[in-house]
């Protein structure tokens, strides 16, 4: 009988905080959950927050709107930049005939490079700036790193604990901090007044590491002061891993909303850190469940929260789902330098 009514008191407890008339004023910390209608506790062990339709945790699982997704700039000018991107000099021929194809009027505003990988073995990160006059864009994109899949994958997995005091992985922070007070000078010196794209919008995208770098540095730039207030800035991303706790996606996003994370069907890193580790996803996802090549083009799924079952692949027939292949190649191309060499040509892909 004690313990029936102290089993009702901690419930009636927690049912008391439970207020706020959204799902984003809901105070989750309190043990309460969004029922798809109403503030609710959550129950006793949060017992509730496997149903369908409950949102429990934080505010940052609050279904939203995502922001439009445009597959063709994502494959005709983003992914092409990348490609010319993981060119070791920025002046040879693939690097000049993948930029043209993503636009003929490129200008390439410069690379920075540095050595990072605090607290593994050191690699290295590049960041490399885009002016794209046919879309009206800046565009900062940063490579994955410079090992293979199967130290990637290592890496990942040592890396979740210890997060930075702001709850970002320490490896995604540390090469942010050291990227970005190059990427700045550069990107301040092309939004500045007297620039020719002073009137562009920012887009910042990455790959693997890169991505997680990207989704940094959105924040870092939608902040700052050379930022013009009519520059929109997104950050979109292929084959993102997971990021940071819950109090820096809540901080990011408030910041920088506007971003979309690309899942090429059963990409390995966009697994990792494994989901409850007490690190998260980015919302939104962009997931092709089915595979890139133009035969699936458009049948992209976009879900309204950071991670949702709605958004995993299909299951897969014949091939390996920790195949590296998901990872490293994008809307069906050959690997980097086979597809360099033909100026990043989509003809039969
Ligand atoms: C999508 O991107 C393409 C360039 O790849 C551009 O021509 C088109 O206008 C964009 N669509 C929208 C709706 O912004
Ligand atoms: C690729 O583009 C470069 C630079 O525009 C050009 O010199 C080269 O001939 C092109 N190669 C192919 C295979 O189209
Ligand atoms: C990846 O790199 C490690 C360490 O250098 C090496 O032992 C391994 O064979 C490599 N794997 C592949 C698939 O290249």
């Amino acid at each position: 009988m004690l313990g029936f009514t102290v089993i009702l008191a901690l419930v009636g407890t927690v049912s008391a905080a439970c207020t706020g008339s959204t799902c984003e004023t809901c105070s989750f910390s309190s043990g309460c959950g969004w029922n798809g209608a109403q503030c609710v506790s959550s129950g006793l062990l949060n017992l509730n927050c496997g149903n369908a339709g409950w949102t429990c945790h934080d505010a940052y699982a609050c279904p939203g709107t995502p922001p439009a997704y445009n597959e063709s700039f994502a494959r005709n000018q983003l992914w092409r930049l990348h490609a010319a991107q993981a060119q070791n000099v920025p002046t040879d021929i693939g690097f000049i005939g993948c930029m043209e194809a993503a636009d003929a009027s490129a200008v390439f505003l410069g690379r920075v490079q540095v050595t990072c990988g605090f607290p593994l073995p050191t690699d290295s990160c590049t960041t490399d700036v885009f002016a794209l006059p046919a879309s009206n864009a800046i565009v900062a994109t940063t490579l994955g790193t410079a090992v293979n899949s199967t130290q990637l994958i290592n890496a990942l997995i040592a890396l979740t604990i210890p997060l930075t005091t702001n709850g970002v992985i320490i490896y995604w922070d540390n090469a942010n901090s050291l990227l970005w007070p190059g990427v700045e000078t550069i990107l301040s010196s092309a939004f500045a007044p007297s620039s020719p794209y002073a009137g562009y919008n920012l887009v910042l995208s990455g790959h693997s590491i890169g991505a997680a770098v990207a989704v940094l540095m959105a924040g870092e730039a939608a902040q700052a002061s050379w930022l013009p207030s009519t520059a929109q800035v997104s950050s979109i991303t292929f084959g993102e891993p997971r990021i940071g706790n819950y109090a820096f996606l809540d901080s990011n996003f408030a910041v920088a909303p506007n971003h979309l994370r690309i899942i090429n069907q059963n990409d390995v890193i966009t697994t990792l850190p494994l989901a409850g580790l007490g690190v998260f996803h980015t919302k939104y996802p962009v997931q092709y469940k089915n595979g890139m090549t133009s035969a699936f083009l458009g049948t992209q799924t976009i879900c309204n929260t950071y991670e949702d079952s709605n958004c995993a692949a299909n299951t897969l027939s014949g091939i390996p789902g920790l195949s590296p292949d998901y990872h490293n190649v994008y809307f069906g191309t050959p690997s980097y330098p086979t597809w360099r060499a033909t100026n990043c040509s989509y003809a039969g892909i």
